[in-house]
């Protein structure tokens, strides 16, 4: 029987998949897969080492992208400190996901979008600015968020500015509240969509999703804020126009960040309707039923008994491609 060893910690939530609750769901599934799953939390790195020490798997899977005790930000972690997948690199241990270089560049936003620019592939226009920075020639309104975060944390309807004075001030905000560099972009005012990719090679499949949320919970701009992520209000429906178009450029970016096993890139349209990525998620989130992957699996493979199984069937497809992708069958 297979085992997957689930890592995850305190900033289970902030940087991964989802709380220890939804850890255990994934535990779940795998185990009703007949396969077998084994929970790791761990708090320090030492913890992490000993985890990989006495447990004995076939491949890891981790809710986390490096050891941190903070449990509401993700950071680019302890700059001496190495992030998991480095360790499961140097360790030849096979694990689900992107490896640790591409984990690095989806975590950080800026990075991502020179990545994709250097490919030609479509993102917003882009800077990375501190405060003491000098303030870039752009057209507004732009839009002003922190460069290495999730579940929209420091996204407001003060994410839009419409001048230099507006965006030096929410650049300090960024910079003092959650100490990082913003991430200044191109505002796009459309619709917003996501896009799964799961699996690898014979078992990739590209699953796009429009995001919804009823209009009336937005204040002055159609943005997913912080206190609109999390709390079950944001939708996927299906996708009826430029279904192509956003499967093409997932399979770009997917192609150009060199992505495994479960990804998901958030797109959105620009004022003359043109598609941009806005980022794409290393870790995304799986809480069952309620997380977008598997709102997206089950309108793309309903089952007749019911959500859980459709969750059972997500999970399983990714495990069972990474380990086809590490040759262990
Ligand atoms: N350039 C942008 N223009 C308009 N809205 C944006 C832009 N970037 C992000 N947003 C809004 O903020 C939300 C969160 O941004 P995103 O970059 O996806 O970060 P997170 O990692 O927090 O999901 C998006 O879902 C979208 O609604
Ligand atoms: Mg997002």
């Amino acid at each position: 029987m297979k085992k997957i060893l689930l890592i995850t910690g305190p900033a289970g939530d902030a940087q991964g998949w989802g709380d220890i609750n939804v850890t255990q769901s994934i535990k779940k599934a795998i185990d009703d897969s007949g396969k077998n799953a084994r929970i790791a939390f761990v708090n320090t790195m030492d913890e992490f080492y000993f985890s990989l020490e006495k447990n004995s798997f076939d491949i890891v899977w981790s809710a986390l992208y490096h050891i941190s005790g903070k449990s509401e930000t993700v950071g680019m972690g302890d700059n001496n400190e190495k992030w998991l997948a480095d360790i499961f690199d140097d360790k030849g241990i096979p694990y689900i996901g992107p490896d640790a270089k591409t984990m690095k560049a989806l975590i950080h936003k800026t990075e991502t979008h020179k990545i994709l620019k250097k490919m030609k592939i479509s993102v917003p226009y882009h800077y990375q600015l501190e405060t003491s920075d000098p303030l870039p020639d752009i057209v507004y309104p732009a839009f002003v968020k922190p460069s290495y975060e999730s579940r929209s944390v420091g996204i407001s309807d003060e994410s839009v500015v419409f001048s230099s004075e507006e965006l030096s001030k929410r650049i300090n905000y960024i910079e003092s509240r959650f100490e990082q560099p913003a991430l200044v972009e191109e505002y796009l005012p459309g619709d917003e969509y996501t896009v799964l990719m799961l699996g690898n090679g014979v078992h990739q499949v590209f699953l796009p999703g429009k995001v919804m949320v009823d209009s009336s919970l937005f204040g002055k701009y159609p943005i997913l804020r912080s206190d609109l992520r999390g709390v079950g209000v944001t939708k996927i429906k299906p996708v009826t126009r430029k279904k192509e178009e956003l499967i093409e450029l997932c399979r770009q970016a997917v192609e150009a960040l060199n992505c495994l096993d479960h990804v998901r890139a958030d797109m959105r349209l620009d004022a003359d309707g043109v598609l941009k990525i806005i980022e794409v998620n290393g870790i995304p989130g799986l809480k069952p039923a309620k997380s977008w992957s598997p709102q997206i699996f089950s309108l793309r493979y309903p089952s007749s008994d019911g959500p859980l199984e459709e969750y059972r069937k997500l999970i399983d497809h990714i495990v069972t491609s990474a380990l086809a992708r590490c040759n262990i069958e």
